[in-house]
């Protein structure tokens, strides 16, 4: 099959500037960033490639950059057959991608009413959304403490979080909130580590609030964000809900909000 090359005249062509592989199913790239190109942190954008009839192929993918940054970087899983990502793995440095400049999405501090502590809870390729967010200066106006945490099968497929967490803590302009007020938790549910098991069942449990030296959500503190599987969403929701936290949108903030990760 031939697909079409997207080059650099074609609409919405973005530049690739870096690729990095994680592991056999993750990788992770960055595009030149349009000049009049504005997001708010965890919003997504569309992006791909072209088919074989030359029409774009295009999935939902958040920006995993801050909105300060001149790339903007995607954090992919890479599926043997998935239309798009058995190819968007294979670009190189140079190549064109297209990216629509229409940036939306619920995981944005707007959607939340104040609070003093925030959660974000990923699993796999939902952390994207949240390492644009850990490195927004308005997150840490607004909330006292963030708790940034993410659930993988195993620890190879957290090497990503790590080093966005540690790099966040060094970088220039934001590292010294994120060193205070910024706390981290990966977890592993398929190969032994520090911590293990669900997010959900460590909420229930009650051991993530021991970890994390915190008290069970409340509505009068404390705020969610969910990005993760189908699944993941559902059982977060329900749990939120029974700890009385109510959902929120852009057009009706409220305690929580939640996003379905890329998976195609
Ligand atoms: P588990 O290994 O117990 O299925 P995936 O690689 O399938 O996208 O999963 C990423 C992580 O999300 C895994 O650690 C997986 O745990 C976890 N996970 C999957 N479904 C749920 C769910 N309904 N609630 C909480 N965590 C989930």
């Amino acid at each position: 099959m031939t697909f079409f090359e997207v080059t650099p005249e074609a609409d919405d062509a973005v530049k690739v500037l870096d690729v990095k592989h994680w592991t056999d199913k993750l990788f992770s790239f960055s595009v030149e960033r349009p000049t009049s190109f504005r997001f708010r942190s965890g919003e997504f954008v569309m992006l791909g490639l072209l088919d074989t009839l030359g029409k774009p192929l295009l999935r939902a993918y958040s920006v995993a950059s801050p909105s300060w940054d001149e790339r903007l970087s995607f954090y992919s899983i890479k599926v043997p057959d998935g239309p798009l990502t058995s190819r968007l793995q294979n670009i190189k440095v140079d190549d064109h991608i297209i990216m629509r400049k229409k940036p939306v999405g619920t995981l944005v501090l707007d959607a939340l009413i104040p609070g003093k502590q925030i959660y974000m809870i990923a699993t796999g390729t939902g952390i994207a959304p949240f390492a644009s967010l850990i490195r927004d200066p308005e997150l840490y106006d607004k909330y006292e403490q963030v708790n940034l945490i993410h659930t993988c099968r195993n620890k190879a497929e957290l090497a990503y979080g790590k080093e966005l967490v540690d790099r966040t803590k060094r970088d220039p302009l934001i590292g010294e909130l994120a060193l205070e007020n910024l706390v981290y938790l990966s977890t592993t549910t398929r190969e032994n580590s520090d911590v293990m098991g669900r997010p959900t069942d460590l909420i229930q449990n009650g051991k993530l609030f021991s970890l994390l030296s915190t008290t069970p959500f409340s509505p009068e503190k404390d705020r969610v964000m969910i990005c993760g599987s189908l699944g993941m969403n559902t059982d977060m929701k329900l749990i939120c809900e029974e700890f009385g936290l109510v959902e929120g949108a852009n057009s009706q903030p409220g305690h929580y909000v939640v996003e379905k990760a890329f998976v195609g």
